[in-house]
């Protein structure tokens, strides 16, 4: 009902509140040092929002009932955990906050990192009414208003934080999910292109593949940034600074491309008989082109790039065909 979806808001809304207001206490030094230790800004801090959830486990729950909240309501925002023996209680303890907007700037869910190590090292709220996963990017409330004509999909709220003090505020994140064809048509709402920044390890080049057909369906086009040798945006910044991130991003690779690199990587490109096989897979992904011009444009930047091994444009021509 509206009607509840109103007040799960005003909870949420509540609580971004409260947990803004716990990390300014003596209480959320720890965690106020905590965000500073990773280079966060004072401002950045304020314009995301970001809070602390104390050692408490109980206070926001309190707070909330003091309010007037029903039980029914609070289980529903997906704040608190509920147990038979120890009732309704925080769900997040001892964690830095990421209030998570939607693009209207409603809060509409929480993120908690725990200080450190410590496992999970990220909770986030489960979905609820108001909170669906798939159909909202974190900071897309702020990245819809630039001028820039993509965006940059990474994993992390710290990459998307990072970027955005670093200026580059275009930058969303999945929330710790998989990207869904809902966030593809979320995207296309606002742009045609996505720069790719997943984390430079195996899941995050498998994360890159399996987003680049979601996307491309939706009709956004895709290029992937390699942040090697570090591990993703925000550890990237830190070292190197944003001009040199900036120039990463200049250097984005085509998405198809990009398969085609990720592909070589399965074969022994040291024998003929590895090299075939790699050429018979670029066949297959060609196929997958039903435009003969974009077809045509593929096969000249195979042709570039793999030439020396003796392949020209014909005969790759001749091995997509023998498959169609
Ligand atoms: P930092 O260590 O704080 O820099 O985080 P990160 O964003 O680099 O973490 P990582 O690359 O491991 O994860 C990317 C994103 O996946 C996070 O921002 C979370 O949204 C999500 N995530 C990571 N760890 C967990 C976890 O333990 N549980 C859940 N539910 N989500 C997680
Ligand atoms: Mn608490
Ligand atoms: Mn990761
Ligand atoms: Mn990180
Ligand atoms: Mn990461």
């Amino acid at each position: 009902k509206a009607e509840q979806r109103a007040t799960l808001l005003e909870i949420n809304k509540l609580a971004a509140q409260y947990f803004y207001y716990q990390l300014r206490r003596e209480s959320g030094k720890t965690a106020y040092g905590y965000l500073l230790g990773r280079g966060l800004s004072e401002e950045t801090i304020r314009k995301f929002g970001l809070g602390y959830s104390d050692k408490y486990s109980d206070d926001l729950y309190k707070y909330l009932k003091g309010k007037g909240y029903s039980d029914e309501l609070l289980r529903e925002s997906g704040l608190f955990n509920v147990d038979e023996r120890r009732g309704m209680y925080d769900k997040f303890w001892n964690r830095v906050i990421f209030p998570i907007m939607d693009v209207n700037n409603r809060v509409i869910g929480f993120g908690g990192r725990v200080m450190g190590e410590g496992k999970p090292k990220y909770l986030n709220s489960p979905e609820t009414k108001i909170f669906d996963k798939s159909r909202n990017l974190y900071g897309l409330n702020v990245a819809r208003t630039t001028r820039k004509n993509y965006l940059i999909l990474c994993e992390g709220y710290m990459d998307v934080i990072a970027m955005h003090q670093a200026g580059f505020t275009n930058a969303v994140a999945s929330l710790g999910t998989a990207l869904t064809s809902g966030h593809a048509s979320l995207v296309k709402r606002y742009t045609r292109e996505v720069l790719l920044l997943y984390d430079s390890d195996g899941a995050g080049i498998r994360a890159a593949l399996r987003a680049i057909p979601i996307l491309r369906e939706a009709g956004v086009t895709s290029r992937v940034v390699s942040l090697k040798p570090w591990k993703d945006p925000d550890e990237f910044i830190k070292n190197e600074g944003a001009e040199a991130f900036e120039e990463r991003l200049n250097q984005a690779t085509d998405s198809f491309m990009f398969r085609v690199h990720v592909a070589e990587q399965d074969f022994a490109m040291d024998a003929p008989q590895g090299q075939n096989q790699f050429f018979e897979r670029c066949a297959q992904m060609l196929l997958e082109l039903s435009d003969e011009l974009e077809r045509n444009l593929y096969i000249e930047a195979i042709v570039k790039e793999y030439g020396r091994y003796g392949v020209g444009t014909e005969d790759i021509r001749k091995r997509v065909n023998t498959l169609a």
